[in-house]
């Protein structure tokens, strides 16, 4: 192997780890030999256990398993991504191979467990997961919303009163497998047997079973076997209604060659285990873990609106499926490591979550991430997993029940035991205490009636959002206020750069706008951004000059950074600021300073009355500050400044449109990258569908290919096909729903790419950018 052995562990081993060799022929490491993913630490901390491998060794052979282990974010996207040179044929083999007896008994059951959807290979999976996908979209699975929240209400209202619970025994692990039962369309009356045999099936997949028990879990999965042939029978008879397996045997009348017998027989099976144990674990994996982290937790009693993103970093932080197997098709690289084919490969998913080359300060639980919706524990790509949006649903309504209703539960004292296995992680016991003399619902019971909206097939970022308090209100200039934010819960502030803006929401109605950090980066204790009290306002600035007073709490959330100032790369700078365009401008002319960077600070606007800031600027800018004012006559001439293109000069502006489109007339012929610029507005409009083409995309990593209606937009029509992609401003403004383009002509609408960025035609914003007419687009996602 290439990675290099440390020191500390090669050196006075007894071990020859020279002599252990790896299938490619390199040495086998010590700790590489060590790996057990059957001993307790591995399942009490996964990504701790792995952080060595992670650092100094991302991708091992494990001679025990006969595995190679990939423990690197990038690395395991690389692999799920890439169905050409991974097949998932080994998924649901047993790692453990099965005794002589074992396979006896499972045999005398006519055990015959096969492909199903997680471990087929294309391009069979993919035309059987198109027929079966519909169920799993966004807006079929609304239907299920009323169930989930009553079976959450009802659990609870069990155990309210007593002030104690097991919260696995006495809710997660029901009402998933309740949930699970009703998305597949059994009966009820079958429910009971289900329940007591669906867990031998992960033991016998993805555990290490010793002789006796092999026996047992033989005969458990044997009748689970048997059980699930019968169901299915009686489905057959009437395969009318709704479930996803009734569906399925729907589909199999019309499309026999890709909906096979054997599928269906499998995935009564698999599709159980899969629906189940997965959320039952990731939910008592994400209680466990706030509860582990009472600010956390406290800031989501408080606002639950920040539930959908908390889900997203509970599954980052702590999810139930840790690993998960490919087989190589071919000798193929990762990392700089070869694999010969027919390698096997462990995917550890929760080692790749806590990687900090993807996630920053990774090992911090941050329920603000901007980021963590890019996960693993869903898997990525053609099979990522197809019930994430059921997952999710489920996952934030036991966390909004739990939240409201118990906020004041803690954890008991107790020790976490797990069941050993490589694969799925969940607390067998879950023990929670508290006061029920406190219970919110004695005292209010409208703390009942409460409910939040559950957000699936969206960003769950753009419900992110952090209490500030108004610490100081100041008029900087005419029409102008600035609004200093401070902590209201003395939480730290996030930390920003210069470009970055918040989104302030403005009034009850949800109306948010996005206004650029003005202040100091180094300044703690506060965010400043200045608003301008727009005439044309429909409840934005208007409201905030209305209504912002000092001690009032305003919603906000970010910051967030589509306006970046590079500091490397360019010797000289030109900042370039009109009217309020001055804010991420004054940013950015501070860091050119503190850097000791060659700058000059041009700042144009009607009145020096009118301009924020003039006498700041001048003290710390000095000569460097040009001020262009209308009514004094001093108007910039951008024409001459920008002359001559300069090599290893930047532009960065931010103005009315009409100062952007002069500067970008007045740069034509310098290079492409070097003006930057942000945008007051949209330039986009909105979609007028008796004005658009539909087009088609074909998205290379989900293997789908989803129609863009003249009356939708393609970031609609991917999450509409149960494709993630982040979003914020949804106007083409922020950049947040980039797409990567394979190939096809794209007709941009944003204002965030450069010209450069355009021509080079290999990204696109999903939210408002288009095919070109007659066009079909190829995207990486
Ligand atoms: C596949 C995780 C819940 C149905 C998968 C995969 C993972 C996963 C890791 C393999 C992905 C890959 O190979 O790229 C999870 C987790 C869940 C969850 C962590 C809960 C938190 C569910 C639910 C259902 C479901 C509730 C069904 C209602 C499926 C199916 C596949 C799958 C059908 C196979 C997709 C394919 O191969 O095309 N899941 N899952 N999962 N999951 Fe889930
Ligand atoms: Fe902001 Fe698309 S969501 S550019």
């Amino acid at each position: 192997m290439n990675a290099p052995l440390p020191r500390s562990v090669t050196s006075g081993c007894p071990v020859d780890h020279a002599a252990l060799r790896a299938p490619n022929g390199c040495p086998v490491s010590a700790r590489a030999a060590a790996f057990d993913p059957f001993e307790d630490a591995y399942l009490q901390d996964p990504p701790e256990y792995l952080r060595w491998a992670r650092e100094q060794e991302p991708v091992f052979y494990n001679p025990t398993l006969g595995y190679w282990v990939v423990s690197r974010y990038d690395d395991i996207k690389a692999i799920f991504r890439d169905h050409g040179s991974f097949s998932p044929s080994n998924a649901l083999e047993k790692i453990t191979p099965p005794s002589e007896a074992a396979q006896q008994v499972l045999a005398s059951y006519g055990y015959a467990m096969s492909r199903t959807l997680v471990n087929e290979d294309e391009p069979a999976h993919m035309a059987r997961r198109r027929l079966l996908l519909e169920p799993f979209t966004p807006e079929a699975l609304r239907h299920h919303e009323p169930l989930v929240r009553k079976l959450a209400r009802e659990y609870v209202d069990r155990f309210i009163d007593d002030g104690r619970a097991d919260l696995v025994d006495q809710m997660l692990w029901e009402v998933p497998l309740t949930i699970a039962l009703h998305f597949l369309g059994v009966d009820e009356e079958d429910m009971p047997l289900l329940r007591k045999y669906s867990i031998a099936h992960t033991v016998n997949t993805w555990g290490r079973p010793d002789e006796h028990e092999q026996l047992r879990v033989a005969d458990a999965v044997g009748n689970f076997w048997q059980l699930a042939g019968n169901i299915l029978e009686k489905m057959r008879r009437d395969p009318s209604g709704t479930g996803w397996m009734k569906f399925g045997i729907r589909m199999q009348a019309e499309h026999p060659d890709v909906v096979t017998d054997s599928y269906l027989h499998s995935m009564m099976m698999a599709g159980i285990v899969a629906a189940h144990e997965t959320t039952a674990n990731a939910t008592a994996n994400a209680v466990r873990l706030l509860l582990q982290h009472p600010t956390a937790w406290r800031e989501l009693c408080e606002d639950p609106s920040l539930i959908p993103n908390a889900v997203e970093e509970c599954l980052r932080f702590s999810g139930s499926i840790i690993a998960w197997r490919r087989v190589a098709l071919r000798d193929v690289d990762v990392a700089g490591v070869t694999l010969p084919a027919g390698s096997r490969v462990l995917m550890v998913m929760a080692s790749g979550n806590h990687d900090g080359r993807h996630f920053a300060e990774a090992d911090l639980l941050d329920i603000h991430r901007d980021n963590a919706g890019d996960h693993l524990s869903f898997g990525y790509g053609a099979h990522q997993c197809m019930g994430k949006n059921l997952a999710r649903m489920e996952l934030q309504i036991f966390l909004e029940e739990l939240s409201r209703r118990l906020p004041h539960m803690t954890l008991a004292p107790q020790t976490f035991h797990y069941l050993s296995n490589t694969s799925f992680r969940g607390p067998e016991h879950l023990l929670v205490e508290w006061d029920p003399a406190l219970n919110p619902e004695r005292r209010d019971p409208a703390v009942l009636g409460r409910s939040q909206p559950v957000r699936i097939g969206e960003s769950s970022r753009a419900a992110v959002a952090r209490t500030l308090r108004v610490e100081g209100v100041r008029t900087v200039a005419e029409d102008i206020v600035e609004l200093r934010l401070a902590p209201a819960d003395g939480r730290a502030l996030p930390r920003w750069t210069p470009g970055a803006h918040i989104d302030l929401l403005c009034g009850g109605e949800g109306l948010s706008r996005q206004y650029s950090l003005c202040g100091d980066p180094a300044d703690a204790g506060a965010l400043q951004v200045a608003v301008l009290r727009d005439p044309a306002s429909r409840g934005g600035s208007a409201w905030i000059h209305a209504n912002a007073r000092p001690g009032d709490l305003l919603t906000v959330r970010g910051p967030r950074n589509h306006f970046r100032f590079e500091e490397e790369g360019a010797r000289r700078v030109i900042l370039v600021a009109g009217g309020i365009g001055i804010t991420p401008i004054a940013a950015m002319a501070r860091r050119a300073r503190e850097l000791g960077m060659d700058y000059e600070l041009h700042y144009s606007g009607r009145s020096r009355a009118t301009m924020a800031y003039v006498q700041e600027l001048a003290a710390l800018h000095g000569d460097r500050l040009h001020l262009h004012v209308r009514d004094e006559g001093t108007r910039a001439d951008y024409r001459a400044l920008l002359a001559e293109p300069r090599p290893d000069t930047r532009v960065y502006a931010c103005g009315p449109a009409r100062l952007l489109d002069e500067l970008a007339a007045c740069c034509a012929a310098w290079p492409d990258d070097a003006l930057r610029v942000e945008h007051f507005q949209a330039a986009p409009g909105k979609l007028d569908p008796s004005r658009e083409l539909a087009f088609e995309v074909e998205c290379k990593d989900s293997g789908l290919v989803v129609s863009v209606p003249a009356d939708r937009t393609l970031l609609e029509a991917l999450r509409a096909a149960n494709i993630d992609v982040p979003s914020d401003c949804g106007e083409g403004l922020c950049g947040s729903c980039e797409v990567h383009v394979l190939s096809g002509e794209v007709d941009h609408r944003d204002v965030v790419l450069t010209r450069a960025e355009r021509q080079a035609g290999d990204k696109m914003m999903a939210c408002c950018s288009r095919a070109c007419a007659g066009g079909r687009l190829v995207l990486e996602i």
